[in-house]
């Protein structure tokens, strides 16, 4: 195999690892596909141009209440702990904790991307020039092995942005599970949830006035089109929000407005008007239905901080 196979490889691996989940999903009797490819380069800037909405609240009441509250919600670890962020990504809201936390042993972020767990490394040690970094490389809804001078000291984790809310309550009560086991054995867990509220209100954080949201949902078939050669016409699907009050969620679907045949690396799939691909969930919570779901992966609820609307939560949860 020439070098250039070599290094063309891995990428012609995630192409068709792609593929074969698109083509899963396009050939359910009700289509999905999975919301995490929604984060290619323009999708990951489109969600961080989602957060400047005026409609989108979650990010800026988190924000809030981690500035409001930052020292007590960091006040429950133990001098010398370490620091674990569960998809760090860029590290903002970190700096607010960072800030207070004053006798860390080390900030150890988990990321899957590479890049971006570089350019957190090299901002915050511009910030913060005394704090040891230590970023692990890894996708964090398996158990991870934190690199080895961190072993054996207390853990802080911090899974901030209510992510938990994409995940269906089983698979976050698996990966609520995953991360007692990275930061046992007497691990604490800051985590962002997003709260149960007024439907208008939360269709609207989804369906924003300057039509982002609609942006970031299409783009995934933008993304298709350029990676699998799929033949999307973006003008006959539209965006759509709208909440599931039995399963306490918002769904995020892209709709179909004609009858159309659509093909993907080679396979066609067929759309009657109104059909839709099931792109995203984001489930709400109520504090106490959080809570159990915390319970029932082994760990104890303690504080809880909202914002005066009550519109989001942050929740410090110990391992029992
Ligand atoms: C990343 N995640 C928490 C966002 C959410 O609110 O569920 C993703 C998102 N989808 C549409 N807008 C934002």
């Amino acid at each position: 195999m020439s070098e250039a196979t070599q290094r063309s490889a891995p990428r012609a691996q995630h192409a068709d690892a792609f593929a074969a989940c698109v083509w899963e999903g396009l050939s359910r009797p009700r289509k999905s596909l999975p919301c995490r490819f929604f984060y290619d380069a323009k999708g990951s800037a489109l969600f961080e141009e989602i957060t400047q909405q005026p409609e989108y609240y979650p990010t800026k009441t988190e924000v809030a209440i981690l500035h409001a509250h930052a020292e007590q919600i960091v006040d429950g670890a133990p001098d010398e702990a370490v620091l674990v962020e569960f998809g760090s990504g860029s590290s903002i809201k970190t700096e607010l904790l960072l800030q207070r936390a004053r006798r860390l042993y080390a900030y150890a972020p988990i990321d899957i991307s590479q890049s971006a767990l570089r350019d957190a490394t090299i901002r915050l040690s511009t910030r913060f020039p005394g704090l040891k970094i230590r970023p692990t490389l890894a996708d964090f809804s398996h158990p991870i092995e934190l690199p080895p001078d961190l072993a054996g000291r207390p853990k802080l984790g911090f899974f901030p942005g209510s992510t938990i809310g994409n995940f269906s309550p089983a698979d976050a009560t698996e990966l609520l599970r995953a991360m007692r086991g990275t930061l046992s054995p007497d691990g604490r867990l800051i985590i962002g949830v997003d709260l149960k509220k007024d439907v208008r209100r939360l269709i609207q954080a989804y369906d924003d006035a300057n039509g982002v949201t609609a942006q970031f949902n299409l783009n995934l078939l933008v993304r298709i089109n350029r990676e699998l050669g799929g033949t999307f016409d973006l003008q006959t699907f539209r965006h759509a929000a709208i909440y599931e009050p039995r399963e306490g969620r918002i769904e995020m679907h892209l709709v179909s407005l004609i009858d159309q045949d659509v093909w993907v690396k080679g396979r066609k799939f067929r759309f009657r008007a109104g059909e839709t691909i099931h792109t995203e969930n984001a489930y709400k919570y109520t504090i106490e239905e959080f809570s159990n779901i915390a319970r029932s992966a082994g760990w104890t609820p303690l504080r809880v901080w909202t914002d005066d609307e009550r519109l989001f939560s942050v929740h410090e949860l110990v391992a029992a």
